[in-house]
């Protein structure tokens, strides 16, 4: 029997603008994190760092929350990288996907962590804490981001070392990729970590106050001249490595006023 195209095989109704893809792969990382693929459509366009609705064929109304995609736009696939939430009304359902299922997808990506969003410049840092590493998981795999910096710093705070796996896998990964491994040799991968032991303690904002960021790296400090910021973390993270980059001189811009940084929230939580 054909499947209507605007159900799923459930029976529930895919609303208009959405579209319903297959999920190719997930893998678990914590009891808080795991990361999902699902195919792409065709027509479907993004810049990397930008983010979508994604929500589950499992209710006549579905419930939809914001996700960065974290893989490039050349990719063929879409890949999301989520927290679970106990009783969140999303990942509660979501974080049970298998290969196979429906995922639902808004159409219009949007957001502001894109490279068109940033004044040209020599170095480029991304903050992040948590999932909020997702949108730079798609940036440090694009082209682009090499083509536009010198030097791409990605820095990735979480409370456990077992948070840290997906972006240092992909940080290793990214570097032996037939397209972009031979320019991402200039990406540099700072972790850090706050409730475990491990050779970096600390949030980035306090490591970025006493120096040691800097120090850690062999880096000078911060200058508005050269550097260029993107922050992806939660809203009390994002105020204040605001705040810290604001206090080196750095100025947020947007998609319609580019300036020396950015700033976009790590949605699920
Ligand atoms: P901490 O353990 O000191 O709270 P979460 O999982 O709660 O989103 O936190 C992810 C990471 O972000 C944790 O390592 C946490 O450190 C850190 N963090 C939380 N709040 C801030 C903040 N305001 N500025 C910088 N880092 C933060």
């Amino acid at each position: 029997m054909a499947l209507d195209s605007t159900q799923t095989s459930d029976g529930f109704p895919i609303p208009a603008g959405v579209f319903a893809q297959t999920v190719t792969e997930v893998a678990h990382y914590t009891d808080r994190l795991f990361r999902f693929r699902i195919t792409r459509p065709a027509s479907f366009r993004f810049r990397s760092g930008e983010f979508l609705m994604i929500g589950l064929p499992n209710a006549e109304k579905p419930v939809f929350r914001a996700y960065s995609v974290a893989s490039p736009s050349w990719d063929d696939a879409l890949e999301f990288y989520s927290i679970k939430v106990p009783g969140g009304p999303l990942t509660e359902h979501l974080q049970k996907i298998r290969e196979g299922d429906t995922v639902l997808m808004r159409k219009k990506p949007t957001g502001t962590l894109v490279l068109d969003a940033l004044l040209p410049g020599k170095r480029l840092w991304m903050f992040s804490t948590g999932t909020g590493i997702a949108p730079f998981a798609s940036l440090i795999r694009d082209p682009e981001t090499y083509e536009k910096f010198d030097e791409v710093i990605l820095t990735q705070t979480c409370r456990t070392v077992a948070e840290l796996r997906y972006g240092q896998d992909l940080a290793a990964a990214v570097k032996e990729d037939p397209l972009v491994g031979e320019m991402a040799q200039r990406l540099r991968h700072y972790c850090t970590v706050t409730r475990e032991d491990f050779p970096v303690r600390g949030r980035i904002t306090d490591l970025m106050a006493s120096g040691q960021l800097f120090n850690d790296l062999g880096v000078d400090p911060i200058t508005p001249e050269r550097d260029r910021g993107m922050i992806c973390g939660s809203m009390e993270m994002l105020k204040d490595t605001k705040a810290a980059l604001e206090g080196f001189g750095l100025v947020e811009g947007s998609n319609n006023r580019p300036d020396t940084f950015v700033v976009e929230r790590a949605f699920v939580d």
